[in-house]
């Protein structure tokens, strides 16, 4: 008996905020575009409750003109984002049991003591690392209205009706709805490297600085003791230049010189609010030498402070921190230091002050004054962020690296034709020049515009290691690796500049930077244990990891996926993780691995808490890396709390991923991986099926959906592709996947499970698998949010603007056959009688707002006609532009 849907309630702040944006809507747009509006929203929710036709009735959508259809695009658009906004207030993003206090508790139910949690952090790493990929929509200014309005709502919540300005809150909201619709959503111009660095840069200075040492508090306080900085961040933005060439030495510098400036100035601050509390006479309180040498060293011999050996000691360190700001910025500490100091040598100079202070403040009253407080913040602020912030990686792509080695090699006449070589012959070459710091290049030489460019680059690294120490840049990535040499050849260029230092008397070659193998194709990570242990196996590699202790493999979710289908790259990563982990234990090396990401499921999205749970067991040991990139930032760090609540997530799912013991039975592990390799087979299959051999699909997909438009968005600083081809091969994995979901097909987070699963044939074990084993039941349930917020019937409606109607019904009927197999299948393997039926607040989440969406999804389809058939009215594209934008917004996450 099919059970039927629960009626959905509707968030009263949703409610509350829709009230608010239609009066706005009415004030400054007019009744007419009020009423117009209000019209096409009761028509289109009829519809979706099934109250009116879906066929033949009036939309509203006709009588709009274009100036209407674009301030009707903004109104939805909108209302989605206040609706996201209520939503994530209502703690939609807080999944149970996602944070360290509870992660304890359940391991100290499995006999882990706290203890045991201390071991492992003094060898983890976690780091979420900020990416620039261009996936956010949404203008910085929009963003920060929106979060105005959240602290408004905050502030409602207590009961306040008047801000601390004493503006009533209902009409301080509703002047920052207005400021909303009056900003232009889009933008006009470009966007920069040093836009993207900003931007970052707000995240880190405003909510990961002040965020982090609090967190930690915490934490110290969960486990019983201080526990190691392992939780650190990492960027991309100005060191990733795979496909990015206004990524150059000058944009690394920049982001280094912004990340130091904002470090020093945060230490700054927190030192002046310090030296304001620490008024501690040592006529009250027993002063060590120690600090009294410190006091006494800083020169401040104002007679106000001669009995303040506290306050005396931070003016001293106060002035050597303004030294290393003047000296790493070139420009004057914003408040000038009262004295003359010396710039400290090193971020571990620093901390060591900071900490004789603490241990003084410790010596009398049971640590009340010294556990916690702002100087145990700020000595925790020091450990994790240097005077760098975050480590900024560096990227590039294997076929460049290539063609620059190979031209150093010919410029310094060792080998003239090195891309002509096999890979053996390549190893054996790179390894003779690893053997000794001669370096290859020549001053003297005119190099081709990428070499001279890239060997920028890594001299630029070089000087960053000199200015800001070697944790502002650790790891070198190789987009696209599949091979030991393409590791060597990244060690070539880094010995160039110093950064690779040969074997010397018995000692191990030295490598700061690390060279990174991103493996991404369903081949290349088939391939990489192999690979791995090759590299591993050659005696200087073997050396420089062992003494560095681990090492690091990317692996990618996107590209994966474009090239094999969810299932078969889902399990691709997992098999790949799961037999990387003994070449990483023979080699006596930790494994490290580094989850590139996205929001949308087709790029890896979803839970991160889940996502980490369901690794391989022994993949994770308190090591991984992750990436945040586009409209995830913001959702997930866009303020204080939401930040604490996604960095407890990810570091509790690192320690139960660490910790735990496995549960599934070995008999159990094996069924269900036999039975994912032969579903993983059936889907590649089908996937591949469709979308690489099927006669007239790559054209399909450039006329159902808007890709070509999206490609006109402004909302990256790297170009939409890589090269000029239209093969899908070619196409950069956002944009696939963007396009998608903009036509509500979302094939990439789907396309061929169903299929397989099907074929696979056996349901009961299909239950089992849903049921016990974490790897699979996050899959379906990303798969299910997937399908959830597909829509084929909306889809079925940008058919038409394929031109080869009989290949573009051949293809949709494909589609939509293998969308009812992945439902079916997926309600049969959960054992549900609808999708989200055991998740009812994202079934409410995504229901509520499908409504507003399908109307923007008409207008586009009108509007990408009229673009296509030649119309040049600038208001066509401008609409096509928002409304990517509104229903990106609507689906929040984008591509
Ligand atoms: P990339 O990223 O194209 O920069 O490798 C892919 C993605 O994140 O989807």
């Amino acid at each position: 008996m099919p059970q039927a849907r629960p009626p959905i309630t509707q968030n009263p702040d949703i409610r509350y905020l829709g009230r608010l944006l239609g009066d706005v809507i009415r004030i400054y747009g007019g009744e007419r575009l009020f009423k117009q509006t209000e019209y096409i929203r009761a028509a289109s929710v009829d519809r979706a409750r099934g109250v009116a036709p879906a066929e033949g009735v009036d939309t509203g959508l006709d009588a709009l003109t274009l100036d209407d259809t674009l301030a009707f695009v903004r109104g939805f658009m909108l209302f989605s984002m206040l609706a996201n906004l209520a939503e994530d207030r209502q703690g939609v993003a807080a999944e149970p049991g996602a944070d360290v206090a509870s992660a304890v508790a359940k391991l100290g139910k499995d006999g882990i003591k706290p203890a045991d949690i201390v071991k492992l952090l003094e060898k983890a790493l976690v780091v979420p690392v900020l990416t620039a990929h261009p996936t956010e929509v949404r203008r910085k200014s929009m963003i920060d209205h929106r979060n105005v309005i959240s602290e408004l709502m905050a502030l409602r919540d207590t009961g306040a009706v008047e801000t601390a300005q004493g503006e009533p809150i209902d009409e301080a909201i509703s002047r920052q709805i207005a400021l909303l619709w009056q900003t232009r959503p889009l933008r006009r111009e470009r966007l920069f490297v040093r836009d993207e660095i900003d931007n970052a840069l707000s995240y880190f200075r405003d909510i990961f600085m002040p965020v982090l040492p609090g967190l930690y508090a915490r934490w110290d306080r969960v486990v019983g003791q201080r526990i190691p900085g392992f939780l650190k961040l990492g960027t991309w933005i100005g060191g990733d230049r795979d496909g990015n060439p206004f990524v150059q030495a000058d944009q690394l510098r920049l982001a280094l010189n912004r990340a130091s400036g904002s470090t020093l100035r945060f230490y700054m601050e927190a030192l002046h609010e310090l030296g304001a509390q620490l008024s501690i006479s040592s006529e009250l309180a027993a002063v060590p030498a120690s600090v009294k040498d410190l006091a006494a060293a800083s020169g401040d011999d104002a007679p106000s402070r001669r009995d303040e050996p506290y306050r005396r000691a931070i003016s001293g360190i106060y002035a050597r921190v303004a030294a290393n700001y003047e000296a790493l910025t070139g420009q004057a500490a914003p408040r000038a230091a009262r004295l003359k100091g010396k710039p400290y040598g090193s971020a571990a100079e620093l901390r060591s002050d900071l900490a004789t202070l603490g241990r003084g403040l410790a010596m009398e009253g049971n640590g009340v004054l010294s556990s916690g407080g702002g100087l145990g913040r700020l000595i925790r602020a020091v450990e994790l962020f240097g005077f760098h912030l975050a480590t900024l990686d560096m990227r590039q792509n294997s076929a460049i690296h290539e063609r620059v080695v190979a031209e150093l090699l010919k410029v310094a006449g060792v080998e003239p034709d090195y891309l002509a070589l096999d890979e053996e012959a390549r190893v054996t070459l790179l390894r003779r020049e690893l053997a000794n710091n001669r370096p290859l290049g020549s001053r003297f030489a005119q190099y081709s515009e990428e070499t001279a460019t890239e060997m920028a680059i890594v001299e630029a690294a070089a000087e960053a290691h000199r200015m800001y120490g070697p944790a502002s840049i650790t790891h070198y990535l190789i987009s696209k690796a599949e091979s030991v040499s393409d590791m060597l050849e990244v060690n070539i260029l880094l010995k160039e500049a110093g950064l690779w230092k040969a074997a010397e008397n018995g000692d191990p070659p030295i490598a700061p930077i690390m060279a990174v193998p991103l493996f991404e194709t369903i081949a290349d990570l088939e391939n990489a244990p192999g690979v791995m242990a090759d590299y591993f196996g050659l005696p200087e590699i073997g050396a420089v990891v062992r003494a560095r202790g681990h090492q690091e493999v990317m692996i990618g979710y996107s590209d994966s996926n474009k090239d094999g289908g969810y299932l078969t790259s889902t399990w691709g990563l997992y098999e790949a993780s799961l037999a990387l982990a003994p070449v990483f234990e023979q080699a006596g090396v930790a494994m490290q691995l580094f989850h590139g990401r996205g929001g949308a499921v087709g790029r890896g999205g979803g839970s991160s808490f889940q996502a980490i749970q369901a690794q391989p067991p022994g993949t994770v040991q308190g090591r991984i890396r992750i990436t945040e990139q586009g409209e995830v930032i913001a959702a997930k760090y866009g303020t204080p709390e939401s930040a604490r609540i996604n960095l407890e997530a990810v570091t509790s799912a690192a320690l139960l991923a660490s910790l735990e013991p496995e549960r599934l039975p070995a008999s159990d592990n094996e069924r269900f991986t036999a039975a994912m390799t032969k579903i993983s087979t059936l889907a590649f299959k089908a996937y591949r099926d469709l979308v690489y051999e099927t006669p007239g699909f790559r054209e399909f997909f450039r006329e159902m959906t808007p890709i070509q438009e999206i490609s006109g968005l402004k909302i990256g600083s790297r170009p939409a592709s890589r090269t000029k081809s239209n093969r899908i091969e070619d196409l950069r994995a956002i944009p696939w996947v963007f396009s998608w979901a903009q036509a509500r097909v979302m094939l990439p987070g789907w396309y061929g499970v169903g299929q397989a699963l099907k074929e696979f044939g056996d349901d009961a074990l299909l239950r089992d698998m849903a049921q016990g084993w974490p790897f699979f039941r996050a899959s379906m349930a990303n798969m299910e949010m997937v399908l959830a917020k597909s829509d084929l019937e909306i889809a079925s409606h940008y058919l038409p603007l394929v031109e080869d109607k009989t290949v573009g019904d051949a293809i949709f009927k494909r589609i939509r056959e293998g969308w009812d197999l992945a439902h079916d299948m997926l309600l049969t393997a959960t054992e549900q009688p609808y999708l989200l039926a055991t998740n009812p607040t994202l079934d409410a989440s995504i229901r509520l707002r499908l409504p507003y969406i399908e109307p923007l999804n008409l207008l586009q389809v009108e509007l990408l006609k009229r673009h296509r058939a030649g119309e040049g009215d600038p208001r066509i594209s401008e609409g096509i532009q928002l409304s990517i934008n509104a229903i990106a917004t609507a689906l929040r996450n984008s591509g």
